[in-house]
């Protein structure tokens, strides 16, 4: 494939207002501060409100897009939304985003692969407009994870954190955009990292309320070597698909989930510490946010600057793997 067909154009974020210590989780859990920090680098983490439902936080993100590009929702062609806890499972996220900002002329659908969703819905947004479908996709990523986690269980409920980020994909300009992408799946291992109830296998019922079956399980030290494997594979084959090699990388922006994946992530690939960008400590894993909130976390801070070489890599459910080398 001739590539660079699509760039990525503007970005945004919402983060939401409450900040939750790991100090506050010490206090509702048999956990401490110190053992959340050294076990994965989470500090604290944004716990969305009422008032701050997925959509919500969907269209803020997007907004920010729309502001930074100068599009209006009337150019949009197609909304793709990535998250694992849509406000309702029917209709789509996409479609409340679509209705909330007034894309009245773009399709709208949801990319579900957990928290590698934004690179997933990222290349689903290329091949829009390498096929001429679409001139304008807005690429959403967005999460309410805190109302799908346990919080009784100290296992899980410590990572994870509430956000949304978001970008506008289309045809390339100047030799700028996506220069390589790489998308794997694992789905034998889906019972290590899944909701069992809820879905129509396992309806609701009072039964799966009370066996907490809504909830994310997981099995967390599968989940890390899995992680820490796939994250590798992700970074090999998006270098060398895109014929670079790790020096070629400015900045390094893989899913923020632990801090020691993300490290043993950078020390594979060959990217050095100062070249990755990490805001785990302050977010903990916001699932197929993560990345988009870290993309513009960068981009409004200086640290991805045009003519920069920007590689992704995402980890999640599913199980589900990607990456993306991006001329910036
Ligand atoms: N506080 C205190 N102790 C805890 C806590 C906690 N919050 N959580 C677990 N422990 C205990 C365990 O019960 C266990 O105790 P035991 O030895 O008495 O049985 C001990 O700590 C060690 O548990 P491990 O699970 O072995 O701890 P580990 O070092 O593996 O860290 C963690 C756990 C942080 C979950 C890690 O395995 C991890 O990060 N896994 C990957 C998560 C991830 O990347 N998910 C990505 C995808 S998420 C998505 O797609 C939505």
């Amino acid at each position: 494939m001739k590539r660079p067909i699509a760039e990525l154009w503007g970005t945004g974020r919402y983060t939401p207002k409450r900040v939750m210590t790991n100090d506050e989780f010490s206090k509702i859990l048999d956990t401490s501060d110190q053992w959340i920090r050294e076990r994965t680098g989470i500090r604290e983490r944004r716990v969305a409100g009422p008032d701050e439902s997925n959509a919500c936080m969907a269209k803020a993100a997007a907004e920010q897009v729309l502001q930074d590009t100068g599009i209006t929702p009337l150019d949009l062609d197609a909304l793709v939304v990535a998250t694992c806890s849509p406000d309702r499972l029917l209709p789509s996220q996409a479609c409340d985003l679509q209705a909330l900002i007034g894309a009245k002329h773009a399709a709208a659908f949801d990319v579900q692969a957990a928290c590698t969703g934004f690179l997933y819905a990222l290349n689903v947004a290329e091949g829009l407009v390498a096929s001429e479908q679409a001139e304008h996709v807005l690429v959403v990523a967005s999460e309410k994870l805190t109302s799908i986690m346990d919080w009784s269980d100290r296992t899980t409920a410590v990572l994870f954190g509430d956000g949304a980020g978001a970008t506008l994909v289309r045809k390339s300009t100047d030799g700028r955009g996506m220069l390589s992408s790489y998308m794997r799946s694992d789905g034998t291992l889906a019972e290590l990292l899944y909701r069992p109830g809820g879905g129509a296998a396992h309806p609701p019922s009072e039964e799966l309320l009370k066996d907490h079956s809504y909830y994310i399980h997981m099995a967390g030290r599968e989940v890390f070597k899995a992680a820490v494997l796939s994250m590798a594979d992700a970074c090999d084959k998006a270098l060398e698909r895109a014929g670079l090699s790790a020096g070629d990388i400015d900045l390094l922006i893989p899913h923020q989930a632990n801090i020691r994946i993300i490290e043993a992530t950078a020390k594979h690939a060959g990217v050095p510490m100062d070249k990755v960008y990490v805001n785990v400590d302050r977010y903990g894993n916001t699932s197929a946010a993560s990345v988009a909130i870290a993309l513009d976390e960068a981009v409004r801070c200086g640290r991805l600057k045009p003519g920069m070489k920007v590689m992704f890599c995402a980890f999640g459910a599913g199980f589900t793997w990607a990456s993306l080398v991006v001329q910036w």
